[in-house]
């Protein structure tokens, strides 16, 4: 069941609405951790429920860029609660590392309720992948936006892939009334390697919003 979560997560909004007064003050991860405000999701509504659909299930999920955690939550709702949950973020832009709001508010919102056990990485994501040795159900890309970076994503962490497994990359898409646009680092690496590269063994297989979802041609069917 994901409702008591999802209850608790401020999603972001498509289109011209403006954040309230109220919002822009409580911006700053301080206030969810303390609880005064919502987990801010950096993905639609839409979005939420697009990564519950895929990841319901799996049983070795990871997320490479969690932010304050509302994806990780909705990762760790839904999949297998005997599973692990990989959280791969630096958390290096904290102003007072010492305090690192954003971190613990993540953490804060990870922990609560019951589900799959969570590993927490503390790394950039290519510095996390050196060690990375376990087959992945379910990768979710949503870390440096940059090209070149999601591509190193990529090129690191798809060799884990199961064969069933499926691969999420956000900001990939440039949608209705959202925030990205052709140019962008996530939306030019999908278009390139899964859209115009021809014998791409990896096929499209949803996309929601600004997610794109990707498993190989040759997938054989998941046993549900
Ligand atoms: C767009 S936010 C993630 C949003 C989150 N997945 C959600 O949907 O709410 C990007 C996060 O990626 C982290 N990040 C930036 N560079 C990274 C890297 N090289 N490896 C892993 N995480 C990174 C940032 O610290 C930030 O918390």
């Amino acid at each position: 069941m994901n409702a008591p979560f999802n209850a608790k997560i401020r999603f972001a909004v498509a289109g011209t609405a403006q954040r309230s007064s109220i919002e822009r003050w409580t911006a700053h991860p301080l206030f969810a951790w303390a609880g005064l405000r919502p987990v801010q999701a950096q993905h639609t509504e839409n979005e939420h429920r697009a990564l519950e659909n895929h990841g319901r299930g799996r049983r070795s999920v990871v997320e490479l860029g969690v932010a304050e955690g509302a994806s990780a939550v909705a990762l760790r709702t839904v999949m297998d609660p005997g599973g692990t949950l990989y959280l791969v973020d630096p958390y290096h832009l904290s102003r007072v590392p010492a305090l690192n709001f954003l971190r613990r508010a993540a953490h804060r919102a990870v922990a609560a309720g019951d589900g799959a056990r969570v590993v927490w990485l503390e790394k950039f994501s290519h510095e996390a992948a050196r060690d990375w040795r376990a087959p992945i159900d379910f990768l979710f890309i949503d870390g440096d936006h940059e090209e070149k970076a999601v591509a190193r994503d990529w090129e690191q962490w798809s060799p884990f892939l199961a064969p069933h497994g499926i691969a999420a990359f956000h900001d990939a898409r440039v949608f209705p009334g959202g925030w990205t646009w052709a140019e962008y680092g996530p939306v030019q690496f999908v278009d390139r390697t899964f859209r115009r590269g021809a014998g791409s063994q990896w096929a499209i297989v949803d996309e929601v919003d600004s997610l794109v979802f990707v498993r190989r041609r040759d997938s054989p069917r998941r046993a549900e």
